[in-house]
Parts: C-alpha cells; structure tokens; sequence
C-alpha cells in the first residue's frame, strides 16, 4: 500500500519558468509521480501535450495513473534521459516549447521503492532507478577497490571521511543492506547533528550506479538541441554537484567567447544558445520549505532558447504560434495516451 506521496517542488515557479502557453508542447525528463507533468498539461491546455520520460518502470506507472485522463495529450516514456533526443525525434516530438528537469529522487524512491536508496529504509543494496541497469550499489560496495570506492564517495558525496569509509566498507565485505552498509559508516563518520552521517556515501553510491552527473551534462546538449525558438529550459537540482554543471552549462551556453583568457582576439567561434533568465538562483519559499521537507535544498535555473541552429527555421517559426495552425511538429499525435517501455 502507498502510504507516501511525492509533492511536486517549486511547481508555481516551474509553470512561470517554462512560460506554458495553450497549445504548446513539452518534454518532461523525470516524470516521476506526474505532478509537475499534470500541472503542465492543464496550463498548456487547450492543445498542450507533454512528452515524459523516467528511467524507472514503477515511476511510469504512476506518471500514467495520473495522466491517463490527458488522452493523446500525453506521452510516457520508459527511458533514461541520456536518451533524450532520440526518443524525441522518434516520437516526432521536436522542437519544443520546454524542458524540464526535476533531478535526483521521487520521495515514493525513497520510503516505498525497497530499492536501497535511503539508509532509513532496510534494504538490498540496489540503488538503481531502472533494474535492469546492469550495476548496483551492491556491485560497486563488494567489487571496487578502496581506492575508487574512496575516490567516488569523496567526489561525488563530497565526503571527508572518504578514505576511511571505504577501508572500514572493503574490511566488513560482503555488505548486502543498507542496514550493513549505514552501521559501517557510523563506525567511521561522527554524528554531524541533524545530518546521518550516512548521507553523503548513499548520495556517492547513487550518483555512480545511475551516471547521475555525465548523463545531467549528456542530457543538457540534447535539451537544447530538442528546444524551438524561445523554448525554456528547466533545472531543479538538489545537491551541489548538479548545480554546478547546470550552472556551467548555462553560463557557457550563453556567452559568444569561450576562448581562453589572454588571447588577443577571439578564435572559437562559439555562437551563444541560451540566455539566462535568472540570474539569481530560485529557491523554495520558506512556507514551502516548512510544507515539504524535500524541498529545502532544491535551486532551480532557467535559460532560454535563442538561435535556432539545431532546428529547422520553419518549425522554429512555428513555436511563436503554438497552438495555431502550424503546429510544432507538424503530425498529429496518437489518438490515445500511451506508455511505451524501452529497454535501456
Ligand atoms: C524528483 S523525481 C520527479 C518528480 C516529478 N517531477 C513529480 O512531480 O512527480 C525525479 C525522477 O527522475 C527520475 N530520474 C532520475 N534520473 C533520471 C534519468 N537519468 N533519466 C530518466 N529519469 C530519471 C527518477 O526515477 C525519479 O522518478
């Protein structure tokens, strides 16, 4: 039985962000519980229609559960978003209007998935947001060696115990719970207050077993490349490491030099496409904060389309118009919702 319910973060803001207009068309990476997509498909209508993607089969489910009444507005994807430019251009669904990304993990992942990503929750050391990734926690926590596990757990949860924590993990072998793997943390880490000190290896573990942090970079080249013409990109992050390269990526993406500093004149060639819409970060309101705990270290950064280089210029003319009669794309969507699986 479901006793947990993911509420959606920053949503008010996330609608303001992607500029939802009626008729426009919207891919959102991590669709997670549908609550981000459902608010989405109400503003963009009448019209609107929504491309989801989530890595993890049980999320699909859900996403489907709450927007099946959408009909052919919606369209769930089981797929990485790694993938994202492929699984757009096969479903016919490019340019689009915006891209969202609300990263990292559902709160349904944590307390009810049995899937080893909190160490609140006994059980297998998995991690995996699809199990049929071929490497889990339990993997890399039995079978790497201390130096990469040390260097993992100090890179990617900014750990400074990184060193004894996996000496004490590769001496207490074979790990196989959470239970076993936070006990052996504790015997290295002091309590750090209100933290566990636990956190930030189960963050390291799940950073590495998902590729959480190349296919965030991956997956930002190809949410441009899928945006029309004024078409807004989404982040909501929850931790620095992904801040940053969605930061950077902003930063860099909209600039017109990324030459060195020094050079007398410019030789990159480098064609700015985005322009950054907040410069300052956007955070939850303290009243969220208080309503939903999950939210309190969320940032969120918007950036906006502005040449159109990787799309063509007629369907980029388009998206000024969405829901007249040149609709992005130009093909009519299926008649009924569907969720596809893909193997990934
Ligand atoms: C914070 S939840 C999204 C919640 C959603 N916005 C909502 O309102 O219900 C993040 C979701 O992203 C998914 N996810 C994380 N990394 C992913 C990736 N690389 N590709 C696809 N989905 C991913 C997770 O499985 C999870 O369901």
């Amino acid at each position: 039985m479901t006793t947990a319910t993911h509420i959606p973060v920053l949503l008010k803001e996330t609608l303001e962000a992607l500029a939802i207009q009626p008729g426009g068309r919207y891919v959102d990476c991590t669709a997670g519980g549908g609550g981000h997509a459902e608010a989405i498909l109400q503003k963009s209508a009448p019209g609107g229609q929504l491309l989801g993607l989530d890595a993890d089969p049980e999320a699909v489910v859900a996403a489907w559960a709450r927007l099946s009444h959408f009909g052919a507005a919606a369209l769930i994807v089981n797929d990485n978003f790694v993938s994202l430019e492929s699984v757009c251009l096969g479903n016919d669904f490019a340019p689009v209007n915006g891209v969202l990304f609300d990263l990292g993990m559902s709160s349904l992942q944590l307390s009810e998935s049995g899937r080893g990503f909190s160490f609140k929750h006994g059980a297998p050391l998995d991690m995996r947001f699809n199990p049929a990734q071929p490497v889990s926690a339990e993997d890399i926590v039995n079978c790497w060696s201390e130096a990469d596990l040390a260097r993992i757990i100090y890179e990617y949860g900014e750990e400074p115990h990184s060193r004894g924590i996996a000496r004490m993990i590769v001496r207490s072998r074979p790990l196989l719970t959470t239970d076993e793997l936070a006990s052996v943390v504790e015997r290295v880490v002091p309590s750090r207050g209100r933290i566990h000190p636990a956190t930030r290896t189960f963050q390291a573990l799940r950073i590495a077993v998902n590729q959480e942090l190349d296919h965030l970079a991956s997956a930002l080249e190809q949410a441009v490349s899928v945006l029309g013409h004024g078409g807004r990109l989404v982040v909501i992050s929850y931790h620095s490491l992904e801040d940053r390269i969605v930061k950077d990526f902003m930063r860099r993406e909209a600039v017109s030099c990324v030459c060195p500093p020094g050079l007398p004149q410019c030789v990159c060639h480098h064609q700015p496409r985005l322009r950054i819409i907040n410069r300052q970060v956007i955070i939850p309101t303290p009243a969220e904060e208080y309503a939903n705990a999950r939210s309190r270290s969320a940032k969120m950064r918007v950036a906006e389309r502005i040449v159109s280089g990787d799309v063509r210029q007629e369907d980029a003319v388009r998206l000024k118009n969405p829901a007249g009669k040149g609709r992005p794309g130009g093909r009519r969507r299926p008649e009924k919702l569907r969720v596809v699986f893909n193997s990934n």
